[in-house]
């Protein structure tokens, strides 16, 4: 692997394979040593132009625990303040011999263009791009998916059969897009619902039914709920309802919840707006796999980042 740019990059294969080795970082993270000699020498830079708790912070602890040196960079704070530009800025991440460069950035794209440009001779890793893409957060979705399904039988199994509703603001949702991309590849079927005017108009391509009734979609007894955020600092051109009618017509309330299978997997990519898109009770039930998520997380990211970084990158 040379980049990991988007989920629609993936082929059923390729997403099988990332999972099952982050399955072997798993299983590593469970053993007393939990530090791994794989990137010892490799430097990975945190390249992050817009804010982040949990990818951030996994992506570095996945680093160090492969034992790659980390540089964290945060925009705020640094000559990107000045005016330097993302040319510029990846060229001093060069002569400074970044192997991997992992960038979050609010364009769409900017990482498509830091790993195309010739600016920077690194693995470049889509961190989240404006409301493009978010491969890793669908990868560790995924992984999380097939693990509460599959358990220990996981390794070398898809999503087939599977039903997932991806409910909220599909419209600004980078998460949105990249897990429709990955569970569909995997073999699952992908429900989006949504108020009307944070659809998407190109959903008509997607691989998805849509629709826009919570309740309806709750009856029909799906296997995974994804909750999304609101992106309120995103909505400049999108007519919001009021929070109050949101939380009672999209929000996974208590009464919803209650109607879920007890088997239902209920998930939030975080960070969450309780009482708004979900609940606190829904947030911390059993049937949740927020925490897990994040947890998953590193091992996926240690996956990504061993894939990228200690094999033949021209494949
Ligand atoms: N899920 C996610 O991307 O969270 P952060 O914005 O905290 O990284």
């Amino acid at each position: 692997m040379r980049h990991l740019l988007s989920t629609r990059d993936l082929g059923r294969e390729g997403a099988i394979r990332l999972l099952d080795v982050a399955e072997d970082m798993a299983d590593t993270q469970q053993r007393e040593v939990k530090k791994l000699p794989t990137l010892r020498g490799k430097t990975v830079v945190n390249l992050f132009f817009e804010d982040s708790t949990r990818t951030r912070i996994s992506f570095e602890a996945a680093a160090k625990r492969l034992s790659a040196d980390v540089i964290n960079f945060s925009a705020k704070g640094s000559s990107v303040s000045k005016g330097e530009s993302l040319k510029d800025t990846a060229q001093t991440l060069q002569a400074m011999g970044a192997d991997a460069v992992v960038i979050r950035h609010p364009a769409s794209g900017a990482p498509q263009t830091l790993a195309t440009s010739g600016w920077i001779d690194a693995g470049i890793l889509n961190a989240g791009d404006g409301t493009h893409e978010h491969p890793t957060q669908a990868l560790l979705d995924a992984f999380t998916i097939r693990k509460r399904v599959h358990g220990d039988a996981s390794r070398g199994r898809g999503l087939d059969g599977l039903s997932v509703t991806i409910v909220g603001d599909i419209l600004h949702s980078r998460v949105a897009r990249s897990n429709v991309w990955l569970l569909t590849t995997l073999g699952a079927t992908v429900t989006l619902v949504a108020p009307p005017t944070l659809v998407p108009v190109d959903t008509r391509l997607w691989p998805v039914t849509v629709g826009y009734d919570l309740d309806e979609a709750i009856t029909a007894g799906p296997d995974v709920v994804m909750m999304l955020r609101i992106q309120a600092e995103r909505m400049h051109d999108a007519f919001f309802p009021n929070t109050r009618e949101y939380a009672r017509r999209w929000g996974l309330g208590d009464g919803r919840l209650a109607r879920l299978e007890p088997t239902t997997i209920v998930m939030h990519p975080g960070p969450m707006n309780r009482g708004l898109e979900i609940s606190a009770a829904a947030a911390d039930s059993p049937m949740s796999t927020v925490r897990e998520q994040v947890t998953n997380g590193v091992s996926v990211r240690m996956a990504a980042l061993y894939l990228l970084l200690s094999g033949d990158r021209e494949n």
